[in-house]
């Protein structure tokens, strides 16, 4: 296979990933949910500290534990796992107000997502929890700080109820054009 065939591979997984609020009963394997963490651990991070932990949850009750914590996302119940990112801000640095905890811990997690949508597998980044009851639900120590969590599991159907109430009631997902959003050579 050519380069150019594998980046057209590539971007194709990129082009497909949506957020799935819509599961299918079907357990993901706790190989397969493992194998995520391990292609996110290779993600780039400030001076290579990578600050990320994660906590992989395939308990029933505690996933629907976890969807409590959220006031808009209880949908999460039914998920067949769910992944927290969690980050320590003490192993990154920070630049004129920007910590880069969030950003090195998203990279893992956008990598983590990616990967999950080359294998079939559906996942909604949440940002709405209460960080403070999940913590304690977790056990996460206090230093450490959630920065999102993402329902996984095989989607349900392609535009399944809860995906089209969710897209119509929070936001759509329709993108900004190219010419709204690019510059060349300045703003
Ligand atoms: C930082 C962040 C926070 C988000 N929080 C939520 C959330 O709490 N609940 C939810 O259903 N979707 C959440 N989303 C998903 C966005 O709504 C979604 O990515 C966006 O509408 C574009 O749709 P798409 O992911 O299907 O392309 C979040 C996404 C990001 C990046």
């Amino acid at each position: 296979m050519s380069v150019d065939e594998k980046r057209l591979d590539f971007d194709s997984v990129l082009l497909s990933r949506k957020s799935i609020r819509s599961f299918r009963a079907e357990p993901v394997s706790d190989k397969e949910l493992e194998s995520l963490v391990d292609i996110a651990r290779h993600a780039p991070s400030w001076m290579n500290k990578q600050c990320w932990h994660f906590i992989i949850v395939t308990d029933t009750l505690d996933i629907q534990d976890i969807s409590k914590t959220s006031l808009t996302n209880h949908w999460m119940k039914k998920a067949p796992a769910i992944i927290i990112l969690c980050a320590d801000p003490h192993l990154s640095g920070s630049r004129e107000g920007i910590d880069y905890y969030v950003v090195d811990a998203a990279i893992a997690m956008d990598h983590l997502i990616l990967s999950a949508t080359s294998k079939g597998l559906g996942t909604c980044w949440i940002g709405s929890f209460n960080e403070k009851k999940l913590k304690e639900l977790l056990g996460v120590p206090p230093r450490i700080r959630i920065i999102a969590l993402t329902p996984i599991g095989y989607p349900k159907e392609k535009n399944g109820l809860s995906n089209k109430v969710r897209s119509a009631i929070v936001r759509s997902t329709k993108r900004k054009s190219l010419s709204e959003i690019c510059h060349w050579n300045q703003w």
